[in-house]
């Protein structure tokens, strides 16, 4: 395993880490634990969480996620895990979080944290990240700009609440040693650079980190947001690196496979898009004509990416989350990038 440090914070994090957003639905308290041991044993010292998990969200499961992470992290030297959480932003119709107000307000902010404390058992969370951005973007699957959703239906400018103002109220979480990095996630490159931006002006803590959706069928990151990680020295965490698990080629040899694809119909939509099937059957053909399976292929290439810092791994059973932290050693070589490189010309993002 290699340790990163995350954009100009003090975090050291191994390259690849655990996701929870399984435990408490697919996952048990005592299946995400053992998970936990193995990944903390075999040098994971990063795991990703949200105050929203776990996934699908859903009013009655909402904070399992974050109450079972507290029950082990409590038995764990806290100082040798570095924890990332997460507080859910607005538009989602996520009615149960904040009684349907999920705006990014102070307020807000200061009350998810609280909570997540809490729940967590522990007083300080090393990144915390906006889970999606305050304003009008396209998100989890959306793919274009729509500026008539920036008005209500009065045909007024929709309010939203500043970027300066979310950096000001973590400012304060940072100074009173509730969080000790900030973090970005499903953000575009407006956001990213306006954060940047008003950081540099006003004083007020920078971003280290971008947790955005990155695998073989969505590279929509290599297209201006990696020029932005480089320049702006801001560390990439890569989720659904299996594209939900359509990058494993299980949904191929059995369109009915159990797992999350079949188990919450209508919730993957983010695959449900013209060429996710062609793509999935040219990488696993890709990946068993040079020996590989289609995971260790799909999560190689996400792990060694160079604009990747650490991958988001997610599993719902220990084999395979021991073939996931195990494709860390797989190389790909020349041929098959080369290869990768022509798929991808010939079905660039099919899952944005
Ligand atoms: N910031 C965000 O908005 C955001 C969004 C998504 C995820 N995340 C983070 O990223 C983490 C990982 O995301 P993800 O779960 O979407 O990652 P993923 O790698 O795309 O999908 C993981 C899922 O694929 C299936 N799978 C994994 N390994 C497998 C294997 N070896 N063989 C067969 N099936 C396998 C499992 O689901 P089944 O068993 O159900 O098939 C597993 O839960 C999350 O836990 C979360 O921490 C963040």
């Amino acid at each position: 395993m290699q340790y990163r440090q995350l954009g100009g914070s003090n975090l050291n994090v191994s390259a690849v880490c655990l996701g929870t957003m399984t435990y408490g639905d697919q996952n048990t308290e005592a299946e995400a634990h053992e998970q936990l041991d193995y990944a903390l044993a075999h040098g994971i010292n990063f795991i990703d969480t949200a105050e929203m998990y776990p996934v699908p969200p859903k009013a009655e499961t909402f904070t399992r996620t974050e109450t079972m992470l507290g029950h082990w992290l409590k038995n764990q030297q806290r100082d040798k895990i570095i924890l990332g959480s997460k507080v859910a932003g607005r538009n989602r119709g996520l009615s149960w979080i904040r009684n349907g107000d999920e705006s990014l307000t102070k307020a807000n902010i200061r009350s998810a944290i609280h909570d997540s404390l809490k729940r967590l058992q522990t007083d300080y969370i090393d990144l915390y990240q906006l889970h999606w951005p305050e304003r009008n973007v396209p998100l989890f699957g959306q793919y274009q700009f729509d500026p008539k959703l920036e008005l209500d239906a009065q045909g007024n400018q929709k309010a939203w609440v500043s970027i300066h103002s979310q950096l000001d109220t973590l400012a304060e979480l940072i100074q009173e040693g509730k969080v000790r990095a900030i973090g970005l996630s499903n953000e575009q490159p407006w956001g990213i650079m306006e954060f940047l931006r008003l950081s540099k002006e006003y004083n007020l803590p920078r971003v280290a980190t971008l947790q955005n959706s990155y695998h073989l069928m969505n590279r929509t990151v290599d297209f201006g947001i990696s020029e932005i990680l480089y320049r702006e020295n801001v560390s990439l965490l890569a989720y659904s690196p299996l594209a939900f698990g359509h990058l494993t080629g299980k949904y191929l040899d059995d369109p009915q496979a159990k797992g999350r694809v079949t188990m919450f119909l209508g919730y993957a939509q983010r695959y449900n898009k013209p060429n996710v099937a062609a793509a999935s059957v040219a990488y696993a053909k890709l990946a068993r004509d040079h020996g590989l399976t289609p995971t260790q292929l799909a999560l190689s290439f996400v792990m060694h990416r160079w604009c990747v810092t650490s991958t988001i791994i997610g599993a719902t059973n220990m084999m395979q989350l021991k073939e996931n932290i195990a494709a860390w050693n797989t190389t790909l070589s020349p041929e098959v990038m080369l290869e990768i490189d022509r798929l991808h010309l010939l079905m660039t993002n099919p899952a944005p």
